[in-house]
């Protein structure tokens, strides 16, 4: 299978798996995440799943669910009222603790929300996702406000990182996210304490928030180039 045939095959298996009808469910963001909404949407047409109340993630996500047709509601809303049952998402990294990286899409923010709203986090993922050491190699997003991009900057390489602004590649300047602010990609010369540096950057004035997920344990499933999905919780 190549690696499109295996993000839709991962997604779909985790929804046939995980989701049931009645629940409050956060749907991510990113090529893994949206065969899974597509999946919730195919179910939810052939009344195979029925009373789903979605909460998206991103605008990517949302217009994915307006094509299905799947109810969307916000996490204020009074039919969700804060807390989800389960939530479905991509990640740019995984480690052997079920430690990930998100971010590569730039929806950091709205998905760690609702990842930690969640009683479920499940996290769709392909091979090539599972790593050793987390933020070697692949990025590891904060969302800052644009005023605080230098002292930002500052304050992470003292923590070690090597630091870039993400550009946008067709407009000139950098990303500006959904909410208004920019996203500094950071990367590690060598492994690092992932749960220590969730809290430290969270404590940087002027971040609103990091591609960490350290403190909710996901159940991970990984699809396979051979066609097989592993559940790793
Ligand atoms: C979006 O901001 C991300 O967190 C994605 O979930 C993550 O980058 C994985 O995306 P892909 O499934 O497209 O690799």
């Amino acid at each position: 299978m190549n690696q499109n045939e295996v993000k839709a095959l991962v997604g779909r298996n985790a929804v046939e798996t995980l989701v049931k009808s009645g629940m409050k469910l956060g749907l991510g963001t990113g090529s893994t995440a949206l065969p899974a909404v597509r999946h919730v949407g195919l179910l939810l047409r052939e009344g195979k799943l029925t009373n789903i109340k979605a909460v998206s993630t991103s605008f990517q996500t949302s217009m994915e669910c307006e094509k299905w047709g799947i109810p969307l509601y916000t996490l204020n809303s009074g039919e969700i009222g804060g807390c989800l049952d389960l939530t479905i998402d991509g990640a740019d990294e995984v480690d052997k603790r079920l430690w990930c990286t998100k971010g590569g899409g730039g929806a950091l923010l709205v998905e760690k929300i609702t990842a930690y709203a969640s009683a479920s986090f499940c996290v769709v993922i392909d091979e090539s996702k599972l790593v050793e050491n987390l933020g070697l190699t692949f990025p590891v997003p904060l969302e800052v406000v644009p005023e605080a991009r230098r002292t930002v900057t500052l304050a992470l390489e003292k923590l070690g990182a090597s630091v870039t602004l993400r550009e946008a590649l067709r407009k000139a300047g950098p990303v500006i996210t959904e909410h208004g602010n920019i996203l500094l990609d950071i990367t590690f010369g060598g492994p690092v304490n992932c749960e220590e540096l969730e809290c430290e950057c969270k404590r940087i004035p002027g971040v609103v928030e990091n591609g960490f997920f350290t403190r909710v344990r996901p159940v991970v499933f990984v699809g396979r180039s051979g066609g097989t999905v592993d559940i790793k919780q």
